[in-house]
């Protein structure tokens, strides 16, 4: 018998979106180039909680949206409450790729596409484990690497620790992304 121990628990969830509003939002945001995108732009900064994109009120309803789906993905997998504490949004360009990566200081982090090409590069996360191997030799990477596909309104959740990345794009991509802390932290220790 084989057992899977210590998964690694991602969350999917659909999320409706106002592009038009979504659209809107981003156009009074300043976006800049940043280390992790190569052919993209991105309104991620260190700054105000205020200048956080989802801390837009014009995005209430987004927010509650994604709240509800954060929550369902704390309760299922047994984590203490999320909140939202800082948010941003990528424009990669066609051929643009976002370097392996995690979020630190943060808790779980999440995804939403608001725009994918068809047949959009996915969301490859890196299998920590492989870290601590040393000689192994499987006849394939697939241990190493899950490459979760991506959809307009796709909501992906995940461990910030999780190291990431995206393969070279195959069309314009907008994505949402948020980090988040323990709703009371105090509670957690
Ligand atoms: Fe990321």
């Amino acid at each position: 018998m084989l057992k899977n121990i210590h998964p690694i628990q991602i969350g999917t969830y659909e999320i409706d979106l106002d592009k038009e509003l979504i659209y809107a939002v981003m156009q009074d945001y300043l976006v800049e180039p940043i280390l992790v995108l190569q052919g993209g732009l991105s309104s991620y900064q260190v700054a105000r909680e205020s200048d956080f994109f989802l801390f837009d009120a014009r995005l209430n309803s987004l927010l509650e949206q994604i709240y509800s789906k954060l929550n369902e993905y704390t309760n299922s997998i047994g984590l203490a409450p999320c909140r939202v504490n800082g948010s941003w949004f990528n424009k990669m360009e066609e051929g643009g790729k976002v370097n392996v990566h995690h979020h630190h200081g943060s808790i779980i982090s999440g995804a939403l596409y608001v725009d994918t090409p068809n047949e959009s590069s996915p969301l490859v996360f890196s299998n920590p484990s492989r870290l601590n191997r040393m000689m192994e030799v499987y006849p394939s990477n697939f241990f190493d690497f899950h490459h979760e596909p991506v959809a307009e309104g796709k909501l992906i959740l995940f461990p910030s620790w999780l190291e990431h990345q995206t393969f070279a794009q195959r069309g314009k991509r907008t994505v949402i992304s948020f980090n988040t802390e323990h709703t009371n932290a105090t509670n957690t220790f």
